[in-house]
């Protein structure tokens, strides 16, 4: 069972458990798009509207061994209309679905968190509301561990990216100042990123599902998926300047860093065991520019 199987990791993982002979089933909203899952015969999608009933029938039906909870709605720096549907995506529906998980006993779960739940502020508070969210969920699936008897891992993800990503982030932005003569302006670029290629993390949300299914008692473990290879966003941009051949017109400096810019990202966490970063930025740049042809 997946939630958030129509974002960016979310639809990576679902077509790669479909590909490898699960049983996916996907729980979507109303409004969801599902054409990213639309191929895959594999893949059930099931609309939730917002009933905790209509989620315990679900998970009566489909009986899921393995719940992969990456709904999400994420914001850097929220305006007041922003706590509604933060709240919404990630608390509200995580609890809703953690009351669901109870009518399937021995359903385990693999929760994505945010490295961004520690900063590298000097008192370690987390970001930004979103990651202090995130950061209460995670407290609540622990209490579900202590209490409902959940086997529970929590990975806590740092950059992720890869192709097929509709969130126009970073990668999606070069890509697309390579193919034009638009011009980015940019903070100065000095902050350190935690760029993981979304195969490598698709791997670790399979381990993550083996480990929790392996535990011999109710728990919740909590790991760093960490790409390992701190970069620049200015040795990012070179880098991805290098591998495509083309020049990127970035101005930078000409914005300012954000109010809680995580310069250096967390470095305290535990590497998910058995799993390893195998693909290289440069080697995740190619195979960006192979899937955009
Ligand atoms: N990508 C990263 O670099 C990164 C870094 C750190 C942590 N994470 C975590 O990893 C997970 C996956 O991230 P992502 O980048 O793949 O996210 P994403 O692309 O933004 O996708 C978000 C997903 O959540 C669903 N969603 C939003 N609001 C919802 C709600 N109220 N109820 C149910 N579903 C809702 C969306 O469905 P619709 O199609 O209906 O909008 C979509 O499928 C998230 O938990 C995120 O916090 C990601």
């Amino acid at each position: 069972m997946i939630t958030g199987a129509t974002g960016f990791i979310g639809r990576h993982l679902a077509r790669r458990l479909a590909t490898d002979g699960w049983q996916v089933h996907a729980i979507v909203r109303p409004q969801s798009n599902t054409d990213a899952l639309a191929d895959f015969d594999a893949i059930t999608t099931h609309t939730f509207d917002g009933h905790p009933a209509t989620l315990e029938a679900v998970f009566r039906d489909a009986k899921p061994g393995a719940v992969f909870h990456l709904a999400t709605h994420y914001v850097a720096e929220h305006k007041a209309e922003d706590i509604g549907p933060m709240v919404n995506a990630n608390m509200l529906f995580g609890l809703n679905l953690l009351q669901a998980m109870k009518a399937v006993p021995g359903s385990v779960l693999v929760n994505a968190g945010t490295s961004w739940q520690v900063s590298d502020a000097p008192d370690h508070a987390p970001v930004n509301l979103y990651a202090a969210i995130k950061q209460a969920f995670e407290d609540c699936v622990a209490y579900h561990a202590a209490v409902e008897n959940l086997q529970a891992v929590t990975l806590r993800l740092f950059d992720v990216y890869g192709p097929d990503d509709p969130r126009g982030k970073l990668m999606s932005l070069l890509m697309r100042l390579a193919r034009t003569e638009e011009t980015l302006d940019m903070s100065p670029g000095g902050q350190l990123l935690d760029l993981v290629y979304v195969d490598d993390a698709v791997d670790g949300f399979v381990a993550a599902a083996h480990r929790a299914r392996a535990m011999t008692a109710p728990g919740h473990e909590v790991y760093a998926l960490s790409g390992r290879d701190h970069r620049t966003l200015k040795h990012v941009a070179q880098a991805f300047e290098n591998v495509s051949g083309a020049r990127l017109n970035i101005v930078w400096g000409r914005r300012p860093y954000r109010a809680r810019e995580v310069m250096t990202p967390w470095t305290d966490g535990t590497p998910l065991p058995g799993w390893a970063p195998r693909v290289s930025l440069e080697e995740g740049i190619e195979r960006m520019l192979a899937a955009d042809v």
